[in-house]
């Protein structure tokens, strides 16, 4: 599938159904996390069939229900670890399953104490996934003009960059960035202040390079 048709087709998604998640589906999603771990030195975890991930667990908002797989981002660096976590739920998404990135409160849980962390890493976010009740709506996007900075010449796919970076999930949909385009080249930045900001950044560069060709979802 086209990546931005991937991209338009994730959305939040937070109420799930009972149907399991095919073993084979099950063991490439390992492979591809553990391939993911070993090119960008990050440590995350998925965990399935955890009837009780999400007992005891309060959410900081959003209400889920019948979620029971659970991958875990750990890593030292946020804005790595939010890029690696991006490609993940693309990847999730690109096997017909549907996600959301869940926030840190429900760490509490039993899913904290199995997770493993090394000296200086720690739990920066995770994602809920499975067989969704629906596949979630667009989210609203803020106006791109007030994100976007073009010194000189446009860029060429500057519109298609700048529509991929749209489709990005961010936490509370707060979109703190900001487009700058210079010499030709397309920078994402950090702009406001807000939660999760240096994780969202991750994201939102991971579609930038997705679209760009600088990497692939493989
Ligand atoms: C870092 C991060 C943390 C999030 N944490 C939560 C959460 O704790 N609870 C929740 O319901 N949604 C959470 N979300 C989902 C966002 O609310 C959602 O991605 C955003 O509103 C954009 O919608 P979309 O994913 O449908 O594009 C989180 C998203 C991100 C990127």
């Amino acid at each position: 599938m086209e990546l931005l048709e991937l991209m338009k087709e994730r959305h939040a998604v937070r109420q799930y159904l009972s149907k399991p998640i095919e073993e084979d589906k099950k063991s490439r999603l390992a492979s591809y996390i553990d391939s993911l771990n070993k090119k960008y030195g990050t440590h995350v975890q998925v965990f399935f069939d955890e009837k009780d991930a999400f007992k005891n667990a309060t959410i900081d908002y959003g209400s889920f229900s019948g979620c029971t797989n659970i991958v875990v981002i750990v890593g030292k660096d946020p804005v790595i670890s939010g890029y690696v976590g991006e490609l993940i739920a693309l990847k999730i998404q690109e096997k017909g399953l549907n996600s959301c990135f869940v926030a840190m409160s429900y760490q509490k849980g039993i899913i904290k104490n199995k997770t493993a962390k090394a000296k200086g890493e720690k739990i920066q976010c995770s994602i809920g996934f499975g067989y969704g009740k629906t596949s979630g709506f667009a989210h609203k996007s803020r106006d791109l003009k007030k994100m976007l900075i073009v010194k000189g010449e446009k860029p060429e796919h500057l519109d298609e960059i700048a529509e991929a970076c749209l489709l990005a999930p961010t936490a509370m949909n707060q979109q703190r960035f900001r487009l700058v385009a210079s010499k030709g080249e397309v920078e994402i930045q950090k702009h406001g202040i807000g939660f999760y900001t240096d994780f969202c950044l991750g994201i939102v560069r991971c579609h930038k390079d997705l679209i760009t060709g600088a990497i692939s979802l493989d």
